[in-house]
């Protein structure tokens, strides 16, 4: 069946003075400031809305402290909103905070396990805390541990892993108590690249048992193939939400299809201008241009002829497809990875 999750109009407003008062400290010259210190304020949230549906994998895609931490912090109630509801299916996680505990799993962004602690009883512990036999409980932490490749550290202490290696434990733990909902902060932040692929053919695998499953991410590219639909936040308001392939193909002149011609000049680049459903033509060098257009494929057809007619060789092409990058900047004027 699943769980949905709704959040409506969600604000967040930290109050965060800074440490020391301006000019109080240390090596300055500038007076002391008497009176009551400035407040600070910052924020994070600025009414944000949007729905998980039950059984999905939903992405939230920003840049660096965009939002991202903070929303899964109040859905999963280690950060109290400033104002604006949330549910976790039926439940008020702010009301009812027993009941939507029980139905999330969570993965924070920095992971928060007990050095002390070896990897078995990290996983058996929380097992226990979740009111787990002593039977199941061993059992789903031999299946995670063999799952998140841990089997021959399980008895080490979490203190000699790697920092690749605490991430996995962590999603691991999260998911000992096989909750409906699984929170992901970052969590493919500091894996390689082989275990960034197994650790999305296990959130894809929990995902066809009815998991709905919520990450966040600055990935593009894991935004893209893991993700069923995605809201994409910046500065505390969703830019925009949708289907990955939707939102790409919302942006107009998102397609850049490069070409190779025996030679390159005004007369070739002007008759590609001329293509319907081309925006713009940009040329590399003596024998390379980028089209920009709405499509792809289907304007290679008309993009050859035009050239042979005009007396050019075309050597080579590539589409590249719409990507969200593209579309961030399109909304933002900014890259997402500035
Ligand atoms: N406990 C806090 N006290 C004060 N400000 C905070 C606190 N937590 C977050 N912020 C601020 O709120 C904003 C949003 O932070 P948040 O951690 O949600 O971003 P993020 O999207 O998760 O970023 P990142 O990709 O870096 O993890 C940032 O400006 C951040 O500095
Ligand atoms: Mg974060």
């Amino acid at each position: 069946m699943g769980i949905g999750i709704r959040i409506e109009n969600l604000r967040k407003v930290f109050d965060t003075p800074p440490p020391m008062a301006a000019g109080g400290a240390g090596f300055s010259f500038a007076p002391v400031r008497k009176g009551p210190k400035k407040k600070t304020e910052l924020v994070a949230l600025d009414g944000v809305s949007f729905e998980i549906r039950a059984g999905e994998i939903f992405g939230l895609l920003g840049p660096n402290g965009a939002g991202k931490s903070t929303t899964i912090g109040i859905l999963t109630t280690r950060t109290r909103p400033t104002s604006g509801r949330v549910f976790i299916g039926e439940f008020d996680v702010w009301q009812q905070q027993v009941e939507a505990k029980r139905l999330i799993g969570v993965v924070p962004q920095r992971p928060n396990l007990d050095f002390a602690l070896t990897a078995r009883e990290i996983l058996t512990f929380h097992g226990a805390y979740f009111g787990q036999s002593s039977k199941v409980r061993e059992q789903h932490a031999d299946r995670l541990l063999e799952q998140f490749k841990l089997t021959d550290r399980a008895t080490h202490m979490v203190r000699t892993f790697s920092g690749g290696m605490m991430q996995r434990l962590s999603i691991a733990r999260a998911m000992m108590h096989d909750p409906e909902v699984l929170f992901l902060d970052e969590p493919s932040a500091g894996l390689d690249p082989q275990t960034r692929l197994l650790l999305w053919e296990i959130i894809r695998e929990y995902n066809r048992q009815g998991k709905t499953i919520v990450l966040t991410t600055h990935y593009m590219d894991e935004a893209d193939a893991l993700c069923e639909r995605l809201a994409i936040i910046d500065h505390g308001k969703i830019i925009a939400e949708g289907t990955p392939q939707g939102l790409k193909a919302a942006i107009p002149g998102g397609y850049i299809i490069r070409l190779r011609f025996n030679r390159v000049d005004a007369e070739l680049t002007s008759e590609l201008s001329a293509i319907g459903g081309v925006t713009q033509v940009r040329v590399l060098d003596e024998t390379g241009a980028d089209v920009y257009a709405d499509r792809g494929g289907q304007l290679i057809g008309p993009i050859v002829n035009a050239a042979q007619d005009a007396g050019f060789e075309v050597h080579d092409v590539h589409i590249s497809e719409p990507s969200l990058e593209n579309l961030f900047l399109h909304h933002t004027g900014r890259s997402l990875r500035d």
